[in-house]
C-alpha cells in the first residue's frame, strides 16, 4: 500500500547519470556528464536541494546511446562516502549476482554509510548483455520467478541468524551473515526497490518488495498499477504493500512555452537509430508476455527518447505547473518521484530552489504531510522518523 499522504511527505529521487549519453537519447546538448567528479558534485547538490534518494543504473556493456558505463554498486558506494544524508539505490541483476554475495556487499556498504544503502532489483530486458557475458537469458516470467527467489534470499540473509533457501535458482544452507546491515524500527533491513511493470513484476512488487518503480505514466496509468499492487499484496495478507515510485523527466523553465519548446527540441534531435534499436530490444520486456502489459508495451517513438517513458508523466512547465502536477500524483498514491534532467547540476539546483518549496506548500494546503508544518497539527501524528540510529550496529 502506498504511504498515507497525511502522515508522510512525498519523497524525491534522481537518476544517477553513471552511464554516458545522459537521460535522453538525443543529440541535443546535455550539460550532464557520467564522470565521478561530476556525479559527486551532483550528489552533494542534490542532497542540499532536498533529494532523499539517488538511483544508479546497471549496465555492463554499451547499449543504445550509453557507450560508457560505471558499475552501479561501486559507484553508489563512492557517492555514499562523499555525501551525508543521500541514500543510494544500487541497481542489480539477479542472474549476475549470487544473493548472498550481494547481501554481504550491502551489509558492508550499509555500515560504511550508516544505513543509507538500498538496492533496485531489475529483472532485465537487454538479452545481448547476458549473451555477451555468457549467462543464460531466461524467458520473461522465469526472470521474475528468479527475482522473487533473489529478494526472498536477501531478506532471509539480512534478518535471520541462519538463512536457508532451497530454490530453483539459488541454494543457501545455514548461512550466517555477520555483521547484519543496520536496522531500526521502520527499517528491518536495507530497502528493496524493484524495477519492472509487467504482470509478473506487479506480483513480485505487491508480494515482496518495499518499493515498486513505475515507468513514466499519466494518472490513469498510476491508478491501474496501484490497484493491481494492492490486490497482490492482499493476496499474501500483506497490509503494508509496496510504496510507489514514479519516473518523470523534469523540464522546468520560466514559461510553459519554453519548457514545451525544450521537449520539442529533444525529440526533434532524437538519435533515431539508437531509439529504434532500443525500442526493438525492449520487446524482451512486457511486450513479450501473454497479456502484453509492462514497461514499453505501448511506448511510441517519442516516449522512448527518454528510455523510461519519462515524458509521459508530463513534469514539463513552469515551477508552479510542475509542482501542482507532482502533488496531484501524491494525492492518488505516488510516494516518490524519480526525476531525470537534461542539464543535471543546474536543473537539480533549480528544482530544489523553485519547485520543492511549492510542492511542500501545496501538500500542506491540501492537508497532506503535517511534518512540513511548523507545529504538529492537533490530533494528527507527525511523520514517522526514518533516521538511522546514532550508533553503529543493530538495534
Ligand atoms: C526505475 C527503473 C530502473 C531500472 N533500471 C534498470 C537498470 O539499471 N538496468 C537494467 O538492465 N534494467 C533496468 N530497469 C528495467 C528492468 O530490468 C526491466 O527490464 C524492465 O523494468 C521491464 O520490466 P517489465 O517487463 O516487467 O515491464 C529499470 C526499470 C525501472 C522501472
Amino acid at each position: 500500500m502506498p504511504t498515507d499522504p497525511t502522515t508522510e511527505p512525498l519523497r524525491f529521487a534522481y537518476w544517477v547519470p553513471n552511464v554516458s549519453g545522459g537521460l535522453v537519447t538525443s543529440t541535443i546538448e546535455q550539460r550532464t556528464d557520467w564522470s565521478y567528479d561530476y556525479n559527486l558534485k551532483l550528489a552533494r547538490l542534490a542532497e542540499q536541494a532536498g533529494f532523499e534518494y539517488a538511483l544508479s543504473q546497471v549496465r555492463y556493456t554499451a547499449s543504445y546511446g550509453a557507450e560508457f558505463q560505471h558499475e552501479s554498486t561501486s559507484f553508489s558506494l563512492a557517492l555514499l562516502l562523499g555525501t551525508e544524508r543521500l541514500k543510494l539505490i544500487a541497481a542489480v541483476h539477479p542472474g549476475l549476482w549470487h544473493p548472498a554475495v550481494l547481501a554481504k556487499w550491502v551489509a558492508t556498504a550499509d555500515h560504511l554509510s550508516k544505513g543509507r544503502v538500498a538496492v533496485n532489483v531489475v529483472s532485465g530486458w537487454f538479452a545481448d548483455e547476458f549473451r555477451q557475458l555468457g549467462e543464460p537469458w531466461l524467458e520473461h516470467d522465469e526472470r521474475y520467478r528468479r527475482t522473487a527467489e533473489f529478494i526472498t534470499a536477501l531478506k532471509r540473509i539480512w534478518t535471520e541468524d541462519e538463512a536457508n533457501l532451497a530454490g530453483d535458482f539459488y541454494r543457501i544452507r545455514d548461512f550466517s551473515l555477520k555483521p547484519k546491515p543496520l536496522s531500526w524500527p521502520g527499517r528491518p533491513h536495507p530497502e528493496i526497490f524493484q524495477g519492472g511493470n509487467s504482470s509478473a513484476a506487479r506480483r513480485n512488487g505487491g508480494q515482496l518488495s518495499d518499493w515498486y518503480f513505475s515507468n513514466g505514466k499519466d494518472f490513469d496509468g498510476v491508478r491501474e498499477q496501484l490497484t493491481d499492487l494492492a490486490k497482490h499484496a492482499a493476496a499474501v495478507g500483506r497490509a503494508d504493500g509496496p510504496r510507489f515510485g514514479l519516473n518523470g523527466f523534469v523540464i522546468v523553465r520560466d514559461t510553459e512555452k519554453e519548457a514545451k519548446e525544450q521537449l520539442r527540441e529533444i525529440i526533434a534531435n532524437a538519435h533515431v537509430e539508437a531509439v529504434e534499436g532500443f525500442g526493438s530490444a525492449v520487446k524482451q520486456a512486457g511486450q513479450s508476455t501473454g497479456d502484453k502489459k509492462g514497461m514499453w508495451a505501448d511506448s511510441s517513438f517519442e516516449d522512448l527518447v527518454q528510455y523510461n517513458d519519462g515524458f509521459r508523466t508530463q513534469l514539463i512547465g513552469t515551477p508552479e505547473q510542475v509542482a501542482t502536477r507532482i502533488v496531484e500524483y501524491r494525492k492518488i498514491g505516488v510516494d516518490l518521484i524519480l526525476a531525470g534532467f537534461l542539464h543535471y547540476h543546474e536543473e537539480v539546483e533549480r528544482f530544489g530552489r523553485d519547485v520543492l518549496p511549492i510542492v511542500r506548500e501545496l501538500e500542506v494546503a491540501a492537508g497532506l504531510d503535517p511534518s512540513a508544518l511548523p507545529d504538529p497539527v492537533p490530533g494528527r501524528q507527525r511523520a514517522p522518523q526514518r533516521r538511522p540510529p546514532s550508533h553503529h550496529g543493530q538495534v
